[in-house]
């Protein structure tokens, strides 16, 4: 509970503007929780390990179909983030989504699924110390969490279906668990070997590289062209099929930016110049997904995105545009161009058409040193200089107020 960080503090004042209240106290649940992954303690064939996970990821996830383990991934994910004993004793609660595991029936190969948590008996749960997860119940023969006998490859990753099973009858490698850590965000991967794992990322053809561990894998790869095909799984639930970005997973439009920002900030992230501090859930995520790609595949989602329509985003932030203007014109246009459509011999990005609640929190980002923050970082500090020349919080919103009316038709 003490994670609640600056960052997500900032978010949340600024999304209030735009985002229901249902929406913002999702956002709220989000940075108040603590939890872990809720690991399988044999790694069986996954070199990574099992987690509990769901089907899908960000704007895909599918909290309706069956529980499953997938490849443990590296970094705190909304679907695979997992708290123990909450919001009642026995029950085991996925908080991004409130949702809480529960034993569809009980008996031997009964399925896994979300629900509502209430005293449903199916959804309490006995952790007993053998790592055993016990269904509570009263009859003689006891059911356990556990999970398939047969994986299935996803990219480079692994999943299984989860299970109820008969305790005393089950092989234990099944049905054996690490509960999450009640202050630990992150599993630690450092007790594993990554380095000798196959590579991480299907269908593009180079092994994922970096070696950072539990990369996604692309769900929708297959084999086809890397690029479009590898985008749809790899980038596509997080920044929307369109690259026209989804506000609700922080995640940016990219189609209309260009080529070089685009690949030096893929970079930035995979060489943690950008969203390692403490409390950047989201751009930490964004991060653990860049490491996972080589110079290659990130041409080709570059290039991909190339080909996607641009179509300019939708404006959700308000200010008073006259201020912005006298602040963009004195401060910004030298750089960022006095059409704010960027300049590379500058390395100054495009802005205007851009989501503009992205360019509110990046500011915020620079103002409070979580951007151009980390040494090896020339270009974002030369920028955070800037952004910290904006006397208030409403500058903030009045220069990109003015953005927002230099976007191109
Ligand atoms: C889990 C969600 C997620 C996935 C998957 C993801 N991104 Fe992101 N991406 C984000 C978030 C969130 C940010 C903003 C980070 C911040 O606030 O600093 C971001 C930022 C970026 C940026 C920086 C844009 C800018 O203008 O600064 C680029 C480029 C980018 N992503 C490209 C990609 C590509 C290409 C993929 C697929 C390989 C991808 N992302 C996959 C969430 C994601
Ligand atoms: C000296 C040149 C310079 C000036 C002046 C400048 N910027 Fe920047 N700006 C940059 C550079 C270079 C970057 C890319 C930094 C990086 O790689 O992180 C950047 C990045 C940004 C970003 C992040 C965009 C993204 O998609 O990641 C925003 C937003 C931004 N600038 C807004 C502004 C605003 C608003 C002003 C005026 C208050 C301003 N800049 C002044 C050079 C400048």
């Amino acid at each position: 509970m003490q994670k609640t960080s600056l960052a997500a503090l900032l978010l949340v004042s600024h999304f209030s503007m735009q985002l229901s209240a249902q929406e913002l106290s999702d956002v709220q649940d989000y940075q108040e929780w603590f939890g872990g992954n809720f690991m399988l303690t044999d790694l069986i064939d996954a070199p990574l390990g099992y987690c509990l996970d769901l089907e899908g990821y960000a704007s895909t996830t599918d909290t309706s179909q069956p529980v499953i383990v997938h490849t443990c991934k590296e970094g705190f994910w909304k679907d695979g983030t997992w708290r123990v004993n909450y919001p009642e004793q026995g029950q085991v609660y996925l908080p991004e989504y409130d949702l809480c595991l529960a034993a569809a029936a009980l008996e031997h190969d009964a399925v896994v699924v979300l629900a509502e948590c209430s005293d449903a008996p199916l959804q309490q749960f006995v952790f007993q110390d053998s790592g055993q997860v016990e269904v509570l119940s009263d009859s003689s023969e006891k059911f356990c969490l556990a999970v398939g006998e047969t994986s299935r490859p996803t990219g480079a990753n692994l999943r299984r279906q989860t299970r109820i099973a008969n305790c005393d009858n089950t092989e234990a490698q099944y049905t054996h668990w690490i509960l999450p850590a009640e202050d630990a965000v992150y599993t630690d991967f450092a007790t594993f070997d990554a380095g000798s794992t196959a590579p991480r990322v299907a269908g593009g053809g180079a092994p994922g590289g970096m070696g950072a561990p539990g990369g996604m894998g692309a769900p929708a790869a297959g084999g086809g062209p890397p690029g479009g095909n590898l985008f749809t799984g790899a980038c596509s639930p997080c920044h929307a099929p369109t690259a026209n970005g989804i506000q609700t997973e922080f995640a940016p439009k990219l189609t209309g930016q260009e080529d070089w920002y685009l690949t030096r900030q893929m970079n930035n992230f995979a060489q943690g110049l950008r969203g390692g501090n403490e409390g950047e859930r989201w751009a930490t995520q964004m991060r653990h997904h860049a490491a996972t790609f080589a110079a290659p595949q990130i041409a080709s989602f570059v290039s991909h995105i190339r080909s996607l329509e641009d179509v300019p985003a939708p404006v959700t932030i308000e200010g008073d545009i006259s201020r912005g203007e006298e602040f963009y014109v004195s401060t910004c246009a030298a750089c960022h161009g006095f059409d704010a459509m960027g300049n590379e011999v500058l390395n100054s990005p495009r802005l205007a058409g851009m989501s503009d609640w992205y360019t509110v929190i990046q500011l915020n980002k620079y103002r409070v040193g979580m951007r151009g923050n980390h040494p090896d970082d020339a270009l974002g500090m030369q920028m955070a200089i800037f952004a910290k020349a904006l006397p208030d919080e409403q500058s903030v919103l009045d220069v990109t107020a003015y953005i927002n009316t230099l976007a191109p038709e």
